[in-house]
């Protein structure tokens, strides 16, 4: 059986290690991809420091760049040779942070040209998260192909994307802007502001401002806010704020885990899984937790939002890439240990951590 390397977490907060692991053939409509390129999300440390949802050892990493070196007999879209990106999470075959990945074809997209694979390992977890939580969570269509001139029945209601800053509300922003929405509201630091309203936010409040909960119920109008996505998903730093803002017949999404405490070099992190529990929810508001891993419940995203919207709306630039900061090192542990400790430290702002994989990628 051949093996290769991959980054696992082993114990709740030690180092990462590498472990190996089967190289699996791929299946019927399986590609086997050699992994270029990933990007860090907070998920790793959840699992790391909170061993949130893990069982040790477990290979982490959910984004991937790179190129197909093995298919299926049933594939249809994908060949050896193909350049390609996705969002694929669900077994230790399919994780990002390994020299190979084996996965279905449908969990992977085509690399438009004129794009490098940094760009594009920012996009598929965003990407996939706000398609599922606009739909699943907050009840929005996003139908597809958009028919020309097709704007939604409340086109000029308020929607607030808490976060607008991070990975996945930069996304959301620019999502509902596609799909036609004219007043997102956005929070983030003061320092992102102009850059939020290029991407489509209408009004930007800064989330540190004691008053930003009135500054956005004024903005709201008199039907409030009805529709808040909280990117962020933060016990005091989001939550709190929204639970205020959200009155009868509102709906929250909230990104789960809530965050009850961040993980820091002294203290380890708490997290809760119940958005019902964690703050005082006024009458009447419908509050939801976002699961993006259940997204292909729904069979046409499952077959179309990967594979197709997402280089799709690349291409025609109605997406762009997030900002990258590339994580240098010498090997695959160096630089999978420093972007976790980046994440600890909460370096990246309104930027994605970018690491190259594969060691042998690099001597070709
Ligand atoms: N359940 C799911 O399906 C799912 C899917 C994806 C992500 N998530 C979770 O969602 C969370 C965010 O993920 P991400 O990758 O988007 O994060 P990220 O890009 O790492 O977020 C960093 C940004 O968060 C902003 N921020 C921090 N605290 C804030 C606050 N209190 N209010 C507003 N903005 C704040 C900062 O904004 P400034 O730079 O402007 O200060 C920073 O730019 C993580 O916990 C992740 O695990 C869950």
């Amino acid at each position: 059986m051949s093996t290769h390397s991959a980054v696992a977490t082993v114990a709740k907060k030690v180092p990462l290690e590498i472990i190996q692991v089967p190289t699996t053939t791929p299946e019927a409509q399986q590609v086997r991809l050699r992994v270029e390129w990933t990007a860090s999300t907070p998920l790793d440390l959840h699992q790391n420091d909170g061993a949130l949802l893990v069982k040790h050892p477990q290979v982490l990493g959910d984004s991937v760049a790179g190129t197909v070196v093995e298919a299926g007999s049933e594939t249809k879209r994908l060949r050896v040779g193909d350049k390609v990106f996705g969002f694929t999470w669900k077994t230790q075959a399919q994780k990002a942070y390994q020299e190979f990945c084996t996965t279905d074809e449908w969990l992977l997209a085509k690399l438009p040209e004129g794009f490098t694979p940094m760009e594009a390992v920012t996009l598929p977890n965003n990407f996939v998260t706000v398609f599922h939580s606009l739909t699943t969570d907050l009840g929005l269509e996003t139908p597809w192909p958009k028919p020309d001139n097709y704007v939604p029945d409340d086109a000029s209601s308020a929607i607030l994307v808490w976060g607008g800053s991070s990975s996945v509300g930069q996304f959301a922003i620019q999502i509902l802007r596609y799909y036609g929405y004219t007043n997102i509201l956005a929070t983030a630091s003061q320092k992102h502001h102009e850059k939020l309203r290029i991407l489509g936010a209408h009004k930007v409040f800064e989330y540190n401002n004691p008053d930003v909960v009135e500054s956005i119920l004024k903005s709201g109008g008199d039907r409030g806010v009805p529709l808040i996505y909280d990117c962020i998903g933060s016990l005091k730093g989001s939550i709190g704020p929204i639970a205020k803002l959200a009155k009868k017949g509102a709906k929250v999404a909230i990104l789960l885990p809530v965050v009850v405490r961040d993980s820091t070099d002294t203290e380890d992190p708490e997290y809760e899984m119940d958005v019902g529990k964690v703050a005082e929810w006024n009458y009447g508001v419908d509050v939801r937790g976002v699961r993006t891993h259940f997204y292909q419940d729904n069979e046409f995203f499952k077959h179309h939002l990967q594979p197709e919207i997402m280089p799709t709306l690349l291409k025609d630039g109605v997406v762009t890439p997030q900002k990258q900061r590339i994580v240098e090192g010498a090997t695959l542990l160096e630089r999978a240990q420093k972007a976790m400790d980046m994440l600890r430290r909460k370096e990246a702002s309104m930027e994605r951590l970018v690491w190259r994989v594969s060691d042998a990628y690099l001597v070709q």
